[in-house]
């Protein structure tokens, strides 16, 4: 019988089912002349539409200082769907149609006559549900999160859900959430007030890729992987998320943020808890954030020392990459000639449970790196020097596990193969999945999926409070362990390399070596 073959719907291998977001409700963008909603909002907003995917009827309503028409900020949207989405093209019939649901509201976000002329608009659309089930988006500084919450309370617009309510509201919270635990805890404290948990929705847009999401269910939908998947077999782990971007228009919040709380703090942890959390008791929301949590606590404490010998930190100085020649980071507009702020992050972390007791996780993140890729790399145990390893003059390498995140989503497996012939030379060879070639071009927008989410009222790809304040704790460490101290030579590395030499010491010092993510073939 030859084997069976499944005809593959091109459909997402999420964590839920196909699915659409039923109920009638307004998204209130805060920050809708900013650039997030015009290149990933409106875009994924746009895309559902077009798969059916709205809740029908829906409005949107983009809030923001500046003086505009309804038609003007459309246009502005449609600009940026034709520049920035997945698919750059506009049918004129369906955005018109799409359109028509788009309304600007100008407003100060710190006026209280702003949030009660919102609450007109609402009303005016004479539905109750459009009126009361409210996704708040806040695409804006976090220093302004507080207030917009406090001005919606006021305004009757946010109220705390309780079960028996009719409507909901829900306040999706872009990143930075906080700039270390204290902040984020007072952060915490104060949406809490006026929201509760269930209705918050912190954002990590690395959740909402497909890849990200398929971790979960490639580890517990597969015996053969999990029962290796532990210090008994695992020698190591490398988390790398490498951009081929400089800082850009963005050197003002690099300067306060840093690559530490960019990425690491959230991005890398993230993937980090979902490759090695213990599998949840349910699919239920809580139940996988609660593992995560467990996760992200069981991460060994640094002390300054320990961050001193775990940790290195970079910043590029000028170079190449692909051909393009990048200023350093001290150059860069908005940042100062000084800085010690680092674009690059590299960690040996050790996460310590029955589970993973003494194998280095090995996260690394910086800009302006040879490529944009982000990869899971699990580095099994070598053999016994026996055989055809005690030799020692055969190629061979221990077997590894690569979940390429992306781009080329997809997955590998290396392991050792005769070189046919007639000697016994050996050559590591590689079986690979690819999401294109078996499930066709299908990757939607990480945003397409969270707004989807956070209309439909799922959390599960949302960040906990008590997960985002864990995460601090681990970046809050390694802060301290830096202390003011100016970065050393080995830590700048030039434009266009992978990272500082001080990133290669931190492996070597393992007996191993970063495994370098190869462009797209
Ligand atoms: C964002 C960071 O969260 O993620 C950016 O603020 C970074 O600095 C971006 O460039 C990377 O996301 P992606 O989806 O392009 O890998």
């Amino acid at each position: 019988m030859p084997e069976e073959t499944h005809p593959h719907p091109a459909t997402t291998p999420g964590l839920h089912d196909e699915r659409k977001a039923d109920e009638p409700c307004t998204i209130v963008i805060f920050g809708a002349s900013g650039d997030l909603t015009v290149r990933k909002l409106i875009p994924a907003l746009y895309h559902l539409f077009l798969e059916g995917q709205m809740p029908e009827p829906f409005r949107v309503v983009g809030f923001a200082r500046r003086e505009k028409s309804d038609e003007g900020w459309r246009e502005e949207m449609k600009a940026g769907v034709e520049d920035f989405s997945r698919t750059r093209q506009v049918d004129a019939a369906q955005w018109n149609a799409f359109a028509a649901n788009l309304s600007y509201h100008r407003g100060d976000l710190t006026e209280a006559a702003a949030y009660t002329g919102l609450g007109k608009k609402l009303s005016s659309y004479n539905n109750k549900q459009l009126a009361n089930n409210l996704v708040f988006y806040l695409a804006v500084s976090p220093s302004l999160f507080g207030d917009v919450v406090d001005q919606l309370h006021t305004a009757g617009l946010l109220r705390r859900k309780e079960d028996e309510d009719e409507f909901w509201q829900r306040v999706v919270v872009e990143k930075p959430f906080g700039h270390d635990l204290a902040s984020a805890t007072q952060l915490n404290n104060h949406l809490i007030r006026h929201a509760r948990e269930r209705q918050i929705f912190r954002i990590d847009h690395y959740l909402g890729k497909e890849t990200v999401q398929n971790i979960m269910m490639f580890r517990f939908s597969n015996a053969i992987f999990e029962q290796l998947w532990n210090r008994e077999a695992i020698e190591h782990i490398q988390i790398t998320v490498s951009e081929d971007i400089g800082v850009g228009s963005r050197g003002g919040y690099f300067e306060e943020a840093g690559t530490l709380r960019d990425m690491l703090q959230n991005h890398l942890l993230q993937i980090l808890s979902l490759v090695a959390m213990e599998p949840p008791p349910s699919l239920a929301a809580e139940d996988i954030r609660s593992e995560k949590v467990k996760l992200l606590k069981s991460i060994r404490p640094m002390t300054p020392e320990a961050v001193a010998r775990q940790v290195v930190r970079g910043q590029y100085f000028a170079g190449t990459v692909n051909g393009d020649l990048r200023q350093g980071y001290r150059q860069e507009d908005k940042v100062s000639p000084e800085s010690d702020v680092e674009t690059y992050v590299a960690a040996k972390l050790f996460v310590d449970n029955w589970r993973w007791s003494g194998v280095p996780f090995y996260l690394r993140t910086g800009k302006n790196l040879p490529l944009k890729t982000s990869e899971v790399r699990v580095q099994f145990r070598p053999t016994p020097n026996v055989l055809f390893a005690a030799r020692g003059d055969l190629d061979l390498l221990p077997n590894a596990l690569t979940l390429r995140l992306q781009p080329d989503e997809g997955i590998f497996l290396r392991f050792n193969g005769k070189v046919p012939g007639n000697t016994i030379a050996t050559r590591p060879v590689r079986m690979y999945f690819g999401y294109d070639s078996e499930f066709g071009a299908y990757t939607p927008e990480a945003y397409e999926r969270l707004l989807l989410e956070a209309m439909a009222g799922d959390a599960t790809l949302f960040i906990r409070r008590d997960e985002v304040e864990a995460a601090w704790r681990v970046v809050d460490e390694i802060r301290a362990g830096w202390g003011d101290a100016p970065l050393t030579n080995r830590e700048f590395y030039e434009a266009g390399t992978w990272g500082p030499e001080a990133a290669e010491d931190l492996l070597a010092r393992g007996g191993n070596v970063w495994h370098n993510p190869q462009p797209s073939s």
